[in-house]
């Protein structure tokens, strides 16, 4: 099969996610870095396309630029993936969509649910892809877990406990280092929220994939640390359908944690736990047996697990493979559409989860703005 072709927009040398959605992106030989803009700094632009081996007549010093030139090209890249701060994703994902450019853009999406409705409009009228980068639910167990829950393995569920603590706020303060975090920590910049927006959003999206249920109504409470004026801690009662309750934990202040996401799901008939520190497992505890740790790439695990394994069971696969899975999903969706051939069922997050995020992040905003209150989700 012929590669697809891609550029990035973003993920300068010592950028942190743009370097990952590049080994991401090829690490199944479907998809090869042909373009892009990765800094506003010239220097730093060169080197990162130089290491990537991206030849010098398609580093471009503008994403317009880079659009234009690539649409015109008859071997221009087939997809962008935007990985610049969040307040820049709009802009540069109308040009690419308006140059007729298939996108994968990191979360959240946007700073405003208006503008992630524009861009899904756009997309659906141009007919073009858009992937959102929402990793936690492309780790292979979470898809064993979603296909055990199909299957009725913990029954009806009753009770959903999601967190995600990180510590980088605290420690960046503490060592006089924030600066390098300066677009997270300005409200112009950001949406309004920190916390909410850029790690709740991941529960909200893990939760929705691993069980399958429709989030409802919210009542969140945001703390603001050291008088910093957005959020750094959130914590929120969720509301699905059927009235399934659900507590969500989100922090960049708790020390001792890096990344420390962990959700555990209750149902009638036993509970599911994962946790990102071991993210090849899964606990399963059965109402009527023992607990149970299930293992990916197991012959007992769903092919919707396995199929996103990559290395034989107990082989450690994380991060780096997660967004490996995301994007093989795209590809094989895009590779698909390039030969005309009719979708099949491809399993990566797109611009309606972002949309799902967003909807939270307003809601949760809302909630807290108006005194803690339950808060419905906007259709
Ligand atoms: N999915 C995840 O797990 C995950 C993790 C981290 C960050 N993110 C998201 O990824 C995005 C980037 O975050 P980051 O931490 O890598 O940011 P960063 O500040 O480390 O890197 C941003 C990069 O974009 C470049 N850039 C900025 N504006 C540009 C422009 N107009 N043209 C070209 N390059 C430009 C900067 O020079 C830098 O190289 C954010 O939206 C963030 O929320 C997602």
């Amino acid at each position: 099969m012929k590669k697809i072709s891609f550029g990035m927009v973003g993920g300068g040398n010592g950028a942190f996610i743009g370097d990952v959605h590049r080994r991401g992106a090829v690490m199944d030989n479907l998809a090869v870095l042909s373009a892009g803009c990765f800094s506003r700094d010239l220097q730093k632009n060169k080197e990162t396309a130089f290491l990537w081996g991206v030849p010098e007549d398609r580093i471009y010093s503008g994403y317009e630029e880079m659009a234009a030139a690539e649409a015109s090209k008859s071997d221009g890249i087939d997809f962008v993936s935007i990985v610049t701060p969040t307040d820049t994703h709009y802009a540069i994902a109308k040009c690419f969509l308006e140059h007729g450019i298939h996108v994968v853009c990191d979360k959240p999406v946007t700073t405003t649910l208006e503008e992630c409705r524009k861009l899904q409009r756009l997309a659906g009228e141009k007919g073009l892809l858009f992937c959102v980068t929402y990793t936690y639910a492309s780790y292979a167990v979470i898809q064993q877990a979603r296909e055990m829950i199909r299957q009725g393995a913990i029954g009806n569920i009753i009770n959903i406990i999601a967190e995600y603590p990180q510590d980088w706020l605290i420690v960046s303060r503490a060592s006089g280092a924030s600066a390098k975090y300066a677009w997270r920590l300005d409200p112009a910049r950001s949406g309004g929220t920190a916390c909410c927006s850029d790690i709740g959003t991941h529960l909200e999206a893990l939760i929705s994939k691993m069980t399958g249920i429709r989030l409802e109504a919210v009542l969140a409470r945001f703390i603001h640390f050291q008088g910093s004026p957005l959020e750094h801690d959130i914590q929120v009662l969720l509301r699905y359908e059927n009235n399934i309750p659900g507590l969500l934990w989100a922090s960049q202040i708790a020390a001792g944690n890096d990344c420390g996401v962990r959700i555990r799901v209750f149902g009638e008939q036993g509970s599911l736990e994962w946790t990102h520190t071991r993210p090849m497992e899964l606990r399963y505890a059965p109402l009527e047996g023992p607990v149970q740790i299930l293992t990916a790439n197991k012959p007992y695990c769903y092919s919707a697990c396995t199929s996103l394994c990559r290395l034989p069971a107990g082989h450690p696969e994380g991060f780096y493979e997660a967004f490996g899975n995301i994007y093989q999903g795209f590809c094989r969706h895009l590779a698909a559409l390039k030969k005309g051939k009719a979708a099949e069922h491809f399993t990566y997050p797109t611009i309606e989860d972002a949309a799902a995020g967003l909807r939270f992040t307003a809601a949760c905003l809302r909630s807290e703005q108006n005194g803690n209150v339950w808060t419905a989700l906007d259709e």
